[in-house]
């Protein structure tokens, strides 16, 4: 069981549209029993909250369930309870990274469009300033691909 948590600042646009996506295309490759997927914000602005109306839409659009996320912020336990943390853009890492500097044997901390060969973007920009959930959805269904390739790839599945 692989244990991977998509984090991006407010858990409402990005890292739960990732969370949906991946879990969709597990399951399509039958492999959705294999992986633990969950989704934080780093700030807790939005805690209980549903996705973002954007991210609805669009999922809702690409028929991928998103009726089951929830916000919630990320927690110094995540640490220990995830192999792979993967977030949407650099300012991202710096506040996981600060969050979880004390924890014991934390997870390397991984960037969405690294797992993508020559990407079109180094970090997913944030639909929730730019108003552009299409072009978010295209870099996240584009990655979360490259993320299953690279998992099967190294035996994580
Ligand atoms: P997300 O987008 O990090 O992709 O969920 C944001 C959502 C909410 C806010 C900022 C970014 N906010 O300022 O409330």
């Amino acid at each position: 069981m692989v244990r991977i948590l998509f984090v991006c600042l407010g858990n409402i646009c990005r890292s739960p549209m990732a969370e949906a996506v991946f879990k969709e295309q597990m399951k399509e490759a039958g492999l959705a029993n294999k992986v633990l997927i969950d989704s934080a914000g780093t700030a807790g602005w939005h805690e209980g909250s549903s996705p973002h109306e954007g991210t609805l839409k669009k999922l809702e659009e690409v028929n991928i369930p998103a009726d089951y996320l929830t916000a919630r912020q990320l927690r110094k336990e995540d640490a220990i309870q995830y192999d792979f943390i993967i977030v949407m853009d650099e300012s991202n890492a710096t506040d996981v990274q600060h969050l979880f500097s004390k924890a014991e044997g934390a997870p390397e901390i991984y960037r969405m469009m690294d797992f993508v060969e020559k990407p079109p973007e180094k970090n997913v920009p944030d639909p929730f300033f730019t108003g552009d959930f299409d072009y978010t959805y295209t870099l996240i269904s584009q990655a979360s691909q490259a993320l299953q390739n690279y998992l099967i790839q190294n035996n994580y599945l």
